[in-house]
């Protein structure tokens, strides 16, 4: 039988990485290793250093492949990830046949926890579906969103209060007035920038775990200026970024 582990490898500190990922990568005789776009060549590094630094006996196989390009989408959002999915389906099958032997033991190292948006597991199933015989498990990360609320020592829910994480292309249909606790990712085009609520405040964080780290807190509307100065500046300088964000409201103007 084959197996697949998908190792969460933290957001950027490879020091966030658990026991438990250090065995795994221990076990694994061969590393897919998947990427695009500009953070290519540098998230590339990152996986090769925790690769270099925790496996005791290197014997491994690394197979890296061009991870499919999405399609801005004609057919819309869905549909566009729906074919990406597919595409990506397809490549995971391929490497899965070709790549690994009988018995052996295949790894993904996924970004921050595989739980979080991230298609990985929902790209399994579909493999699964095409009749492939393989296990896979799954080893959870430490996330943006944990690293985000330590760096910025605040917990991420107030007593008994709920939270929410939406990606940035949600965060324009959402009612000012309900937005409280809730953490936004993958906002490429500063959805908080939009807001004009007097009252949030915002965590903001950029390049979590990295010698890169950024990190700005206030009233939205104080340092909304600020975080988009620095954000671009900080995007052309490294060609791409990462950011995620907490928008709350203080207790006393509730
Ligand atoms: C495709 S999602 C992957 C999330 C990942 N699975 C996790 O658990 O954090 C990518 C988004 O995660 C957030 N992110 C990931 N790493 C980050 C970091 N080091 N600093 C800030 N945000 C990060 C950003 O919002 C980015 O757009």
């Amino acid at each position: 039988m084959k197996m697949l582990s998908l190792i969460g490898i933290g957001s950027g500190n490879p020091q966030q990485i658990t026991l438990e990922a250090i065995e795994a990568l221990n076990q694994t005789d061969v590393f897919f290793l998947l990427d695009k776009g500009p953070l290519k060549e540098d998230l590339l590094h990152m996986r090769q250093e925790i690769l270099e630094r925790y496996i005791q006996a290197p014997g491994y196989r690394l197979v890296q492949v061009e991870d499919p390009l999405r399609d801005g989408g004609a057919g819309g959002y869905v549909d566009s990830v729906e074919d990406w999915h597919r595409m990506r389906a397809r490549l995971f099958a391929r490497l899965i046949e070709h790549e690994l032997g009988d018995g052996q033991t295949g790894a993904f190292l996924i970004w921050g926890d595989p739980s979080l948006y991230d298609s990985t597991l929902r790209i399994l199933e579909r493999v699964e579906a095409l009749g492939l015989d393989f296990e896979y498990r799954v080893i959870p990360g430490i996330s943006s969103v944990q690293a985000l609320a330590a760096r910025h020592r605040i917990p991420l829910n107030r007593i008994g209060e709920p939270i929410r994480i939406m990606p940035g292309r949600c965060l324009a249909g959402e009612a000012q007035a309900s937005i409280d606790n809730l953490v936004v990712m993958l906002d490429a085009h500063c959805g908080f920038a939009a807001l004009t609520d007097e009252d949030l405040e915002i965590y903001w964080g950029a390049y979590l775990g990295t010698a890169d780290e950024i990190l700005i807190a206030g009233r939205l509307q104080a340092v909304k200026a600020q975080i988009l100065e620095v954000r671009e500046a900080a995007r052309l300088r490294k060609g791409w970024i990462m950011d995620t964000y907490l928008l709350r409201r203080p207790l006393a103007s509730r």
